[in-house]
Parts: structure tokens; sequence; C-alpha cells
């Protein structure tokens, strides 16, 4: 059972993955985290302009270092999206998440384009969506729990800038699968967008 989930900024999709993979026993692989380490690793060395120094990054990533807690800031995910946008960036993760995938059991990858490109086949694909404001909110609400200076306006911008991005790049832009199922979040809650997402699961198995 291999299930895509794609969504953009803050849609959910990253809390509905871990709960579906947890429910239903399969690994979960966040591949937003993957973009996060290359755009972490140029911004360390101060080259996020640089591309030939993004695709070295996204070569030499190792996954079992990845550490969410230090990678899920505003200004990594703001990098995640500069780099993300470069072809042979994208090109230098794809074997990763597709032998991830690969596992018989199956696994949940979630990210922008699971269904359209790295799993097309996915035995069932997810479209997570929310209003750019339900969005922000959720993101604010996460981000001031650790920064007493974090800001909606700030947040609700951020999510509107990397929006348009993941959407208007050429390469692998975010996109729903024809045949993926689309779920609007906004006026679900967690458990109520968990249990309409395990419903499209279910439905898709059979
Ligand atoms: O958690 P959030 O939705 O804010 O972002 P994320 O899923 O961690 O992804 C960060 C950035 O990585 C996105 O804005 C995308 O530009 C990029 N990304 C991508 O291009 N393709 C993926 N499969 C996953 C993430």
């Amino acid at each position: 059972m291999l299930i895509a989930i794609d969504g953009p900024a803050a849609s959910g999709k990253g809390t509905l993955g871990k709960r579906i993979a947890g429910h239903l026993g399969l690994a979960h692989l966040d591949t937003g985290l993957l973009y996060r380490a290359v755009g972490a690793a140029c911004l360390a060395i101060g080259k996020l302009d640089d591309e030939a120094a993004s695709v070295a990054a996204a070569h030499a990533l190792d996954v079992s270092t990845l550490d969410p807690e230090t990678l899920r800031t505003g200004e990594i995910g703001e990098a995640a999206s500069v780099v993300a946008a470069r072809p042979e960036v994208r090109a230098a993760l794809i074997d990763l998440q597709r032998r991830f995938a690969a596992r018989p059991e199956g696994a949940v990858l979630d990210g922008r384009d699971i269904g359209t490109v790295i799993c097309p086949d996915a035995t069932v694909k997810l479209f997570v969506t929310a209003t750019p404001e339900v969005r922000a909110e959720r993101r604010y609400k996460e981000l001031s729990a650790r920064d007493p200076f974090a800001s909606y306006e700030a947040v609700l911008a951020d999510i509107h800038k990397r929006d348009a991005r993941d959407s208007n790049r050429a390469a692998a832009p975010l996109l729903k699968a024809d045949d993926a199922v689309l779920l609007d979040t906004s006026a679900l809650g967690i458990e109520e967008s968990f249990a309409a997402a395990l419903a499209i699961v279910e439905r898709a198995r059979g």
C-alpha cells in the first residue's frame, strides 16, 4: 500500500502522513525535510544563491541525520523552497525517495510532487489543502509556542510567497495529480482531517 500525500505549506499533510502511517503500520517519509536539509546546508555556508553548492548538498544528504526539530523554522522553509526549484537538486533526491517508496509492505510519503513525479503509481493519492489564512493560523500557533515574537502577518506573507514559488516553478511544481482525491481541511480539526483521510485510504484499498 503506497500512499502519496501532497499539498501546500502547512496544509496538514505532514501530520496526516504520520498519523496514517502509524495507523497502518507503514514507514513515513516527510520529503519536505530533504529539501529543508539541503536549504539549511546552503544557509550554513552562506551559499543559498549558489546552484552548484545546493546540488552538492543534495548529493551528500544523509537521511539518518535529518532532525525535524532544527529544520522546521520559517527561514529554512524559505531556503528549502529556493533550492527545491532547481531541477538538479530535485533529480539528486529522486532515487532516495523511490527507494523508500519501494518497501515491499508499502509506505507513506508526503511532499509536493509525490503523486505526480515520485510515485505516479501510488495506491492512493491525497491532495491536502486549506485556505492560506487557515494554514497561516496553524503555522503561527506552532511558531508562537517557540518564539514570542512570531507574527501572524509575517507567517501569512511567507505562505503566499512559498505557494507562489512552489506552484509556478518549472521543475515538478506543486500540482494535484489528476487521480488524487482533494481533501480541504479548512474547516476540519486534526481528528476530523485524519478520519476523512483514512476514509479515502480505506476506500482506495477496497
Ligand atoms: O512543512 P511545510 O509544508 O511548510 O513545508 P515542507 O513540506 O517541509 O517543504 C518545504 C519546501 O520544500 C516547500 O516549500 C517546497 O518548496 C519544497 N518541497 C518540494 O519542492 N518537494 C517536496 N516533495 C517537498 C518539499
